[in-house]
């Protein structure tokens, strides 16, 4: 029925909204921030100065950000109470799992941050999701391997804050390594936002409804999980170490060719990516640059390489524009650095956090926003009448 097609319900859909955050061309393979482009950001910026050009439009001057710096960090601790929340999980819980949990909690300890009509309590509790995604992240992981928590140091920067959260013990003393920490701001920084992916439409169709933003992130963090989006990072670096070595490669690329195979190469392909994604360009350089400094090699890093060549020589992938996205090599890097791949989508998470946050705060400040109302395409049987169930 072609007037379903034309059907116009006049609503504001979350579905494809305006937007001047983040700008992208996937035939080219462009990614600007307020008009900056992603590997200058990589590059020269830190994770903090993209979090307050993605919230405030400008890069800060030196005072600006001294005192977001400030802002953010007043609230990296968590209340106490949270810990005991922590304490109702299993052990072997995933850690997206605790932190779809927790941050979902974290209204019912936050409530006088989620009144979405106050300005004050919206930015509240914007820099508190900002700030206390990195000891929730250190939580979840401290959590999984039987560890005590580690209280935030705020006399570090951001992410040597997570880092010393994650790695540091009581027992001992701890010194951020510069290198792992520039590295993992780098990687904060190419996670920080991306348009109306898949979770940023979550995070905005939940806001629509007026609901609190601290249950908005949570929303986003559900979204982000699956292994189509955020979850590639954990199921890329899997599938690495599963191909093992890199004679193994042409195997798996036939699976992947081969449409009665659910089988897909992880961090490979993106629906708006139809060239080479500028995230992976850095993500690559950094790999490289990581695993020398570190004194790490992994053959990982060599099938992966390997991988790549192979799949952009192949007529398949040629002629679908499948290119590696995000989350081809950045397992490469946090393996490297230590995580185990059951943190990588937090990692995702805690940086996306500050682009779901901007985008949060755009949408809801729009005087024109209305609730996301997606439509469907009706295909079910026309009008009927009831049948009787003697008579069926
Ligand atoms: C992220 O949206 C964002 O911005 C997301 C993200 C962000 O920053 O928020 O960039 C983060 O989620 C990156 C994507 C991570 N996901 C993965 O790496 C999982 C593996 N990739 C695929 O599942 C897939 O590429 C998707 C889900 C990302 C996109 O799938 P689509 O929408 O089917 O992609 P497409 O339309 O471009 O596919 C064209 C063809 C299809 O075959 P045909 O229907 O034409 O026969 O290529 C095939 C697809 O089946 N294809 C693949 C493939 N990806 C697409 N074939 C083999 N391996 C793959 N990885």
């Amino acid at each position: 029925d072609t007037d379903m097609f034309t059907y116009d319900p006049g609503f504001t859909s979350t579905a494809s909204c305006q937007s001047g955050l983040t700008y992208i061309d996937g035939d080219k393979g462009v990614l600007l921030h307020r008009g900056y482009p992603i590997g200058e950001l990589a590059e020269k910026s830190s994770f903090m100065e993209v979090a307050y050009l993605l919230l405030n439009g400008e890069l800060p001057k030196q005072d600006e950000l001294a005192k977001f710096n400030r802002t953010i960090t007043r609230h990296t601790m968590v209340h106490e109470q949270l810990a005991t929340f922590f304490r109702g999980f299993r052990r072997d819980a995933h850690p997206m799992a605790i932190m779809c949990g927790v941050v979902g909690a974290l209204s019912a300890f936050y409530h006088d941050s989620t009144d979405i009509n106050d300005p004050k309590q919206r930015e509240i509790a914007s820099h508190r999701l900002i700030a206390k995604m990195p000891t929730i992240a250190a939580m979840a992981y401290k959590y999984s391997i039987g560890q005590p928590f580690v209280y935030p140091d705020n006399a570090l920067s951001y992410t040597g804050n997570f880092l010393k959260m994650t790695y540091s013990v009581p027992a001992e003393d701890y010194v951020v390594d510069p290198v792992i920490e520039a590295a993992m701001d780098k990687i904060f920084i190419l996670h920080a936002d991306h348009e109306q992916n898949a979770s940023t439409s979550t995070v905005r169709l939940a806001g629509s409804s007026g609901a609190n933003p601290f249950a908005c992130i949570a929303a986003g963090i559900a979204c982000l999980w699956g292994p189509a989006h955020g979850g590639a990072n954990e199921a890329a670096l899997n599938m690495l170490r599963e191909i093992g070595t890199p004679d193994r490669i042409p195997e798996y690329i036939a699976r992947a060719k081969n449409k009665d195979d659910p089988f897909r190469l992880m961090g490979f392909g993106h629906r708006v990516y139809k060239n080479y994604d500028p995230r992976a360009t850095v993500m690559q350089k950094t790999a490289n640059e990581v695993l020398e400094k570190l004194g790490v090699t992994d053959p990982v890093f060599d099938v992966a390489r390997e991988l790549e060549q192979i799949a952009l020589n192949d007529e398949y992938f040629i002629e679908k524009k499948l290119y590696p996205n995000v989350d081809f090599y950045s397992g490469v890097i946090l393996s490297a650095i230590g995580f185990p791949t059951t943190m990588f989508t937090v990692l995702f998470a805690l940086a996306r956090t500050v682009g779901w946050v901007a985008q949060w705060n755009e949408m809801i400040t729009d005087p024109a926003q209305k609730i996301g109302r997606p439509r469907q395409l009706y295909t079910g049987p026309t009008q009927r009448d009831y049948v009787a169930i003697g008579d069926r």
